[in-house]
């Protein structure tokens, strides 16, 4: 089902999410509903707090990586920096530049509860460290140094 996105300036983005400790058919039902909310949003990633949920959920799709469900992640190592522009389904129409790792290693757990470890880069990375982010209840654009309208950038094309 997809799920209604929450919009900056809601008070649930700021809040810090907690553990996930069951790993049940409910947990199964959030992901599946994260990846289809992010899926109809054309979105690179989502966390649970954007749909109203405070638990360390997480899930990602580059086009050139695939699908992760990240479960409590945590980032265990970082290396290097890229700034490029980064935007996010709850901040609509507005992109900012913010500087990231270029190398990120996340530690989690899978929808089963199972321990994972990813590493990533580039593109991957920096959607890891931004929905990692929302976790925290920190969204980009207290990280931006500078943001342009998408529809801008378009036109410079
Ligand atoms: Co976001």
């Amino acid at each position: 089902m997809v799920r209604d996105i929450l919009i900056k300036g809601d008070p649930l983005l700021l809040k810090k999410s907690h553990d996930v400790t069951v790993f049940d058919d409910r947990l199964h039902a959030i992901i599946d509903d994260m990846i289809e909310t992010m899926d109809a949003a054309d979105g690179v990633g989502l966390a649970a707090p954007q749909i109203g949920i405070l638990r360390k959920i997480v899930v990602i799709r580059t086009p050139e990586d695939g699908l992760f469900e990240l479960i409590n992640p945590t980032i265990i190592e970082e290396s290097g920096e890229v700034e490029d522009y980064e935007g996010c389904l709850s901040v609509p129409d507005l992109w900012g530049i913010v500087k990231r790792p270029q190398h990120v290693v996340v530690q989690a757990q899978d929808r089963n509860g199972q321990s994972i470890e990813i590493t990533g880069e580039n593109l991957l990375a920096r959607a890891i460290c931004h929905e990692v982010d929302h976790l925290k209840g920190v969204l980009f654009t207290d990280k931006a140094s500078s943001f342009i309208d998408p529809a801008e950038l378009k036109q410079e094309e």
